[in-house]
């Protein structure tokens, strides 16, 4: 055990600098919140491990960046803002964060926030980050402070920017809770203290979860209210005239992007871990998985039973609407599994700019309206799509949305 109290009276002499602010991790959640870091005056320092990354951020103007951690300044607030993804088994990858907080610990001195931004499971902040940041001998809640705020952005929302959306904010200590809470309210407009980090933890969890929840929901009753002849989207559109008790979810090619399909394993791992795992989020995730399958099914049984030779065109790849960004994209599974089953697949996307490794081999096209497909899929219906137009491209059109138009019987196929 090192001897805390003299580690703390060493490090007493490195004070930290007051003022300073530093962001691991530049992408789409820690850039923003560095910028508005920036703006609100505080001295900013982006760390990336990806040289380019940090390059792009230094040349904002707005802040220092680097991708060399004994750079770094021994800052007053360190934010990890860094990926959280699944492993090849489905499970929670936590190996970023840790490497996070060794970079942290690196450059602490005592009088520092470490605030964890990062979506990670119920416990992480008291249980990992706190073991992590304690191992030197400093304590949390004397020497150094920890807190929680995880990130609740929605790329391409209306309403997106850290300034904008309200902060959850949960903290091991009150001096901890204090300290985030003054850092948090000078770049956000409302912080939402609670009572422990887990129940922070736990409400990001639990908002993705809902989301998973009821996107399968509704991609499983398009199919039923089809089945009925009912159009999906004009009663989800009637339901939410109901001024309570209901929030309306559309139907879709599977919920893809970062968070949604990921978030929910944290929890039920956390669950699982205490006897109490979740049938339904297990249902709902399993089918949110196997939704592009499931389409493709549609498109061999309309094809009769295959789609070896036959020309099939993916419209929009990207995971939601107007939204340039590939990662979890129902669309690109569907492009791959197309052409592992022999299609001529075709893809058309006008938000992506320049196509990304992962559409390799994948021929994209200009213009939809001269590929003379056999099938097309409106995997992503973004702004620019006419659905009117859509529904003419080919004798059969797949509409896992709901968007395209009704009375186009034995074309506009709803999957
Ligand atoms: N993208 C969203 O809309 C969104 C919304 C809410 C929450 N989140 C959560 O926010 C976290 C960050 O997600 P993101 O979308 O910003 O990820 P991202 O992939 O866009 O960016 C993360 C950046 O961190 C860098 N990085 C990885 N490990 C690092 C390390 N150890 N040190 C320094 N840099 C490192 C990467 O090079 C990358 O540039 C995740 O936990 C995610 O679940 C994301």
């Amino acid at each position: 055990m090192p001897d805390t109290g003299l580690l703390r009276d060493a490090a007493r002499t490195a004070a930290v600098a007051a003022g300073e602010v530093v962001v691991i991790g530049l992408g789409y959640v820690g850039l923003p919140i560095a910028r508005e870091a920036a703006a609100a005056g505080f001295a900013v320092t982006g760390f990336d491990l990806d040289p380019c990354v940090a390059r792009a951020a230094a040349a904002t103007g707005t802040m220092q960046a680097t991708a060399d951690p004994r750079a770094l300044p021994r800052a007053e607030t360190w934010l990890i803002c860094v990926p959280t993804p699944l492993d090849p088994d489905g499970q929670p990858d936590l190996s970023l964060v840790q490497a996070a907080l060794d970079t942290c610990r690196a450059g602490l001195a005592p009088g520092a926030l470490v605030c964890l931004v990062s979506t990670c499971q119920p416990g992480a902040t008291n249980g990992l980050c706190r073991r992590e940041l304690e191992r030197d001998g400093l304590i949390v809640g004397r020497d150094i402070f920890l807190a929680v705020s995880p990130e609740r952005e929605n790329p391409g929302g209306d309403t997106s920017g850290p300034r904008h959306i309200p902060r959850l904010l949960g903290a091991p200590d009150v001096v901890s809770l204090a300290r985030a809470r003054a850092f948090w309210g000078r770049i956000t407009d409302r912080v939402i203290p609670v009572a422990t980090p887990e129940i922070a933890e736990c409400a990001k969890l639990l908002e993705n979860t809902y989301r998973l929840v009821n996107i399968a929901l509704m991609d499983e009753l398009h199919r039923g209210f089809a089945a009925l002849g009912v159009p999906t989207r004009a009663v989800v559109a009637a339901a939410a005239t109901k001024p309570f008790g209901f929030a309306p979810f559309w139907p879709g090619a599977g919920a893809g992007g970062h968070c949604i399909p990921v978030d929910p394993a944290f929890l039920q791992m956390e669950l699982a871990r205490a006897g109490a795992a979740s049938g339904l989020l297990a249902a709902a995730a399993e089918a949110n998985r196997t939704r592009p399958a499931r389409i493709l099914a549609a498109v061999e049984r309309a094809l009769g039973g295959s789609v070896a030779g036959r020309r099939v065109l993916v419209l929009g790849v990207t995971y939601k609407p107007d939204v340039a960004d590939l990662r979890g994209a129902a669309a690109v599974e569907l492009l791959h599994a197309l052409a592992a089953r022999g299609a001529d697949v075709l893809w058309h996307d006008p938000v992506l700019g320049v196509a990304p490794a992962v559409l390799d081999g994948l021929r994209r096209i200009e213009d939809p309206a001269r590929c003379d497909a056999d099938a097309v899929i409106l995997a992503t219906p973004h702004r620019t799509y006419d659905p009117a137009r859509i529904a003419g491209l080919a004798a059969l059109v797949f509409d896992p949305h709901g968007v395209l138009p009704a009375g186009q019987a034995g074309r506009v196929v709803v999957v």
